[in-house]
């Protein structure tokens, strides 16, 4: 089968088209035809190892010193039950899915196996395998925070990085529980954020939110890299400061962090399958839809890392592959 090979860690051309073999389902695993997979800002980071310094290290362990163990990246696919292992009774041949492959990658790919237990469900109705492929990664990093938040109607909730794979659903699963939003991201995608329901908007370019003076009942930050002090100075008492990328040092601050009722919450590891199939649900609901700003084919997968590369990617970019 067609997959692109990550040769090592380095810019876009580290990615080459190869011929390889297709993989052969185990007895609890399903045999995914890919027709669509994402290039997430999360691919770029590991393929470039662009992390924050104190993440390198625990990356290169985690994932392949001088390069990703998992040649295959690609971390979110759509695509069709091609055939079962033997065990599998959730789904079966012809079953139309999208799934998160998570750490174990290899959505790159003509072909992909899963566990019947992965992150894994049937594709929303009303979405074309493209605006599927494009959900599970920042779809379910997103619902798993502010779903934890308790948010009310009426609330205001403030995204940082709304323009995102995880901010442009953070932004739909907020107005969906009745929450005045405003997101926050640079000029171009700002638009973009106003047309999927933003009440307002910020460019970070021109204004710092934490400096306003202005307070919000959840603030959920899934870009990171900014200060623990003045994020948590924007919430208000008895709110909830989401770090949805949270540095070392955030970590730190938010584990120790109790005053004024401010609830701190961090990602904690894993997601439940139920949250893929409650996402479905906000999807058929008419309440969340993709936001894909490019397509491409496998093969312009590596133009595709360099368009990502450039920060200019409004919501999604996805790689069809059959
Ligand atoms: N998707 C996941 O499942 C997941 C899970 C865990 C962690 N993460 C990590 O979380 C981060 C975000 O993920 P993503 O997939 O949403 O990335 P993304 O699609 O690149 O979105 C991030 C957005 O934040 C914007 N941004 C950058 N600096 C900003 C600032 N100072 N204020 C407001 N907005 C800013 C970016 O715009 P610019 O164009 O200006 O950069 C971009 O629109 C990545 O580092 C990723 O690895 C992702």
């Amino acid at each position: 089968m067609r997959a692109i090979v990550c040769r090592k860690y380095g810019p876009p051309d580290v990615l080459e088209l190869r011929e390889v073999e297709k993989p052969t389902p185990k007895d609890n695993q399903v045999l995914i035809r890919v027709h669509a997979a994402s290039v997430a800002m999360g691919d770029c980071e590991l393929r470039g190892l662009k992390v924050p310094f104190e993440w390198k290290l625990l990356l290169r362990i985690g994932f392949g010193i001088r390069a990703p163990r998992k040649k295959i990246l690609g971390q979110e696919l759509a695509g069709e039950i091609e055939s079962t292992g033997k065990n599998v009774t959730r789904f079966k041949k012809g079953d139309q899915v999208f799934a998160l492959t998570g750490l174990h990658l290899g959505a790159y790919a003509e072909y992909d196996c899963l566990t019947e237990n992965a992150i894994l469900a049937t594709r929303p109705a009303n979405m074309s395998y493209e605006e599927a492929a494009v959900v599970p990664a920042g779809g379910l990093h997103a619902i798993n925070f502010l779903r934890r938040a308790n948010i009310q109607p009426g609330q205001e909730v403030l995204i940082r990085g709304a323009g995102g794979a995880i901010g442009t659903v953070a932004v739909q699963l907020a107005k969906s529980y009745g929450a005045i939003v405003t997101g926050v991201d640079r000029t171009t995608k700002l638009d973009m954020i106003r047309s999927i329901g933003a009440d307002h908007v910020i460019d970070y370019s021109r204004e710092d939110f934490t400096k306003n003076g202005k307070t919000y009942d959840v603030v959920f930050d899934a870009v990171g890299r900014s200060s623990f002090s003045d994020l948590i100075q924007s919430v208000k008492d008895d709110g909830y400061l989401l770090l949805g990328n949270p540095g070392l040092s955030q970590l730190f601050r938010g584990v120790r962090h109790s005053k004024n009722g401010k609830k701190v919450l961090r990602w904690t590891g894993g997601y439940p399958v139920q949250d893929l199939v409650s996402l479905r649900e906000l999807i058929e609901a008419g309440k969340i839809r993709s936001v894909i700003d490019r397509r491409y084919s496998l093969e312009q997968t590596a133009e595709a890392h360099g368009y990502v590369d450039t920060g200019e990617k409004k919501g999604n970019v996805v790689i069809t592959i059959h």
